[in-house]
């Protein structure tokens, strides 16, 4: 178990401001929910790897039309959530499983600062399921702590490896943008964000807006 997991079971009530506190430092969250609020409003929103639901609070006090589902393997999805509850949902499930039993049933997909800690072996099956959510005409926003020489890369890579205790690999935008625009997916980067506090923290948002072997291909049905 990592340090940070032993440290939040020992902080009791103040576990919440010390969890925003540590991760306020490496990335703003409210400041993220900010600019997806800012892509518009939307009826539907699916967070992938939602955690304890940090983001989706963020999101849901911005959009306050929009029905939320929080995906995420760990037991403790949700648990921190602090909002309002007939709008939003959470599920310890699998991506692929909810998405073969429900198909295309968001607006938007996002998924935040969890593909490194997916193995890479793991790591299509995970974006074939994030596809696969995500309804016609909608978009995915995939947010990651970008791999480059800046000391503040190396200081979140030690914390996310020996605070939780995670065995994680990052990439550099190029990799992620030749990963996302592979030549095999109608998926393409329409816009990217630089987000607070450091530029290390990036976001890309992704339509289907590619022909693949020479078709428009429709997905999403
Ligand atoms: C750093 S947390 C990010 C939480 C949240 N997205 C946020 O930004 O506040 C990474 C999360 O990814 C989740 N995760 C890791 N592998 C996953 C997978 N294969 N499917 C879904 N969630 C996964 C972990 O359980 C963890 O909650």
């Amino acid at each position: 178990m990592g340090v940070g997991k032993v440290v939040r079971r020992l902080s009791g009530p103040l576990e919440p401001y010390l969890a925003d506190a540590y991760r306020g430092f490496f990335f703003n969250v409210n400041g993220f929910a900010d600019r997806v609020a800012g892509m518009g409003q939307v009826g539907s929103v699916v967070e992938i790897g939602c955690g304890e639901g940090a983001l989706i609070t963020a999101l849901a006090e911005r959009m306050p039309q929009t029905k939320f589902l929080g995906l995420d393997v760990t037991s403790n999805v949700g648990r921190l959530f602090d909002g309002d509850r007939t709008r939003v949902r959470f599920e310890c499930t699998d991506a692929a499983v909810v998405a073969e039993r429900e198909g295309a049933i968001a607006d938007l997909v996002i998924v935040c600062d969890v593909m490194h800690h997916v193995p890479t072996e793991a790591r299509r099956g995970l974006w074939q399921a994030t596809e696969k959510l995500v309804k016609r005409g909608g978009r995915i926003v995939f947010k990651e702590w970008l791999k480059n020489p800046a000391p503040i890369y190396w200081i979140g890579w030690a914390s996310d490896r020996f605070i939780t205790g995670d065995r994680i690999q990052y990439e550099t935008r190029e990799t992620w943008m030749s990963q996302i625009e592979d030549g095999t997916s109608p998926w393409g980067v329409v816009s990217e964000m630089q987000l607070s506090p450091w530029k290390t923290n990036h976001a890309f948002v992704l339509e289907r807006t590619r022909r693949v072997g020479g078709e428009a291909v429709e997905s999403g049905k």
